[in-house]
Parts: C-alpha cells; sequence; structure tokens
C-alpha cells in the first residue's frame, strides 16, 4: 500500500494505472476510520483491481461553529486499517494543496442542499460536492463508494454527477451498526459510554417507523415523526430531537400522507447527544 500526499504524481498514477485497464474503486473519507469505513473498502476490493480511500477533512464542508479543529484525526491507526483492509493508495493531500489561496469555484447542488440536513448547516453540501468533485476530477474512479448513513450527502452527489455528466458508478453500502443500532461514525468518538448506549434508541425509533409504515398501521406523517420523537426522549431522556423528517429519496420533499405515496421513503433524522450531534436514516420500498 501507497500513501501519496502530492496530487500531481497521484494523478500520474492514476491515469497509468487506467490506461493498464484497471478498474478503480474510490472510497473518500475524512479518516478516523471505523468498521462503517472498512465495510465500503471490502465492498470496492471485490468489485476493481486498484482501491483507494482519501483521507481528507475538508475544511469547506465545516460550518463556523462546528468541530473542524476537534474532528478525531489518527493517520497512523487508519494506515494501518487501510493496509488490512486490502487497500492499495490511500490519498492524504494537504488543506492547503486541495484548496489554493485564489480559489473561485464551488459546486452548489440547488435546492437539495438546504433542505433536511441543509437547514441546520448552511454551505455544508457546498463544500461536500465540491471536494467529492475535485477528488473525482484527481482520481477518475470506475465506481465511487459511499456510505447510506449520510443519506442526503448519498442523494446530493448522485445528482451533481447525474447534472455534470459523471461517468463514475455509484455504489451504496448499507449503514454497519453497533450490536445496539447505534450507526457507526467517527463523532461516536465524542460520547460517553452512558451516551452509547442511550443512543442505540435511534435505531429503535426509525425501525418502530418502518414497520408502522410497510404494515401501513399509520399513514399520517406526522403522527409518526412525533411517535418516533418520544421513543427516542424516553429512551434517551437527556438526548434532544432536532429534527426528525419523512420524504422521499430523491427530491428529499415531505411527505404528508404515506398512504398516497409510491416509491422509497426515506426517514432521516439528527438527534443531539450532549454536544454531539448524530444523524440516522431509513429507506422504505412502498
Ligand atoms: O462522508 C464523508 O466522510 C465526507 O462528507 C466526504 C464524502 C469524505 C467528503 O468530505
Amino acid at each position: 500500500m501507497k500513501l501519496i500526499s502530492d496530487i500531481d504524481s497521484f494523478q500520474m498514477m492514476m491515469d497509468q494505472h487506467r490506461r493498464s485497464g484497471k478498474k478503480i474503486s474510490f472510497i473518500p473519507t475524512m479518516g478516523y476510520l471505523h468498521q462503517g469505513h472498512v465495510s465500503l473498502f471490502l465492498k470496492a476490493k471485490e468489485k476493481s483491481d486498484i482501491t483507494i480511500a482519501s483521507i481528507f477533512v475538508n475544511p469547506s464542508q465545516f460550518g463556523k461553529n462546528e468541530d473542524l479543529s476537534s474532528y478525531p484525526r489518527d493517520i497512523s491507526r487508519d494506515y494501518f486499517i487501510c493496509e488490512r483492509s486490502g487497500i492499495d493508495y490511500i490519498f492524504y493531500p494537504s488543506a492547503g494543496d486541495m484548496y489554493k489561496p485564489g480559489e473561485r469555484t464551488s459546486v452548489t447542488v440547488n435546492e437539495l442542499s438546504d433542505k433536511l440536513e441543509g437547514e441546520y448547516r448552511p454551505g455544508h453540501f457546498s463544500g461536500v460536492a465540491t471536494i467529492v468533485l475535485k477528488l473525482l476530477n484527481i482520481i477518475n474512479p470506475d465506481i465511487l463508494f459511499l456510505g447510506q448513513k449520510d443519506a442526503q450527502q448519498v442523494v446530493i452527489i448522485k445528482k451533481m454527477m447525474e447534472d455534470l455528466n459523471i461517468k463514475t458508478k455509484m455504489e451504496i453500502v448499507p449503514t454497519y451498526r453497533e450490536k445496539n443500532g447505534l450507526a457507526m461514525s467517527s463523532r461516536n468518538t465524542y460520547l460517553t459510554e452512558k451516551e452509547k448506549n442511550e443512543a442505540g434508541v435511534i435505531y429503535k425509533a426509525l425501525q418502530y417507523a418502518k414497520d408502522r409504515i410497510v404494515s401501513k398501521e399509520i399513514t399520517v406523517a406526522d403522527e409518526i415523526k412525533k411517535q418516533m420523537t418520544d421513543i427516542i426522549t424516553s429512551g434517551a431522556p437527556d438526548s434532544k430531537v432536532q429534527y426528525v423528517s419523512i420524504t422521499d429519496n430523491k427530491n428529499l420533499d415531505m411527505i404528508e400522507d404515506l398512504s398516497k405515496y409510491k416509491g422509497e421513503i426515506l426517514i432521516s433524522l439528527a438527534v443531539y447527544f450532549g454536544r454531539t450531534r448524530l444523524i440516522d436514516n431509513i429507506i422504505i420500498r412502498n
């Protein structure tokens, strides 16, 4: 495995692999890797000749009051995890190289970026779309692997790739969960043991909603959202639900009457445990 920081040499290596007919898979990450990332790495390895993971804590997707400076980082640990997972290259650029002074360009996927998470994290998805596009341009992979955990990110990147005629295919890997259902995330390291145990209630609420929708027991979205909030706050009294939303999984439009909707339903939410903000989601095919 090679760790490369220099953009030009990395781009040249990727060009060479492509010219020699190798199939390239790419998994973008912000590091502090966990089993969820490993599940993406392993899936990517199955599908390609060369597997690339990028590790880059992208400043442009953090808001002013967010955790950019405290975001967990441990490149030696990440290196070991990548090597053990069979990654061929780690792309590990510096912020100064990825965003050169004087850059004037960013990408925004309009409307989709302002909904759900975007309401609470203005500018976040523009940062995500911009860095993913830059990485795709540098690597030009055959397949991009993303985790379902960041559902809105998936919807937005899919739309960006479609709108900007990017030929790379996309594969979505299911959310990897702790035994109690807590979705794996690098930010889980901020949680105390008690919070970690209690946070399993988020998945319980998502599953409760799924069961009610699939059985058609409840068809009013507001009622499901209210019950989910009750499940979370009674299982984790110190938590604070920021939002629960029930939308379609393409345009992220709110669904009110579930009996009238046909297609993929995305139930997503954000919950604070102390100062840690956790997001999660579930998709139902109606
Ligand atoms: O999901 C993440 O870790 C990030 O948003 C990504 C896709 C690596 C872009 O910085």
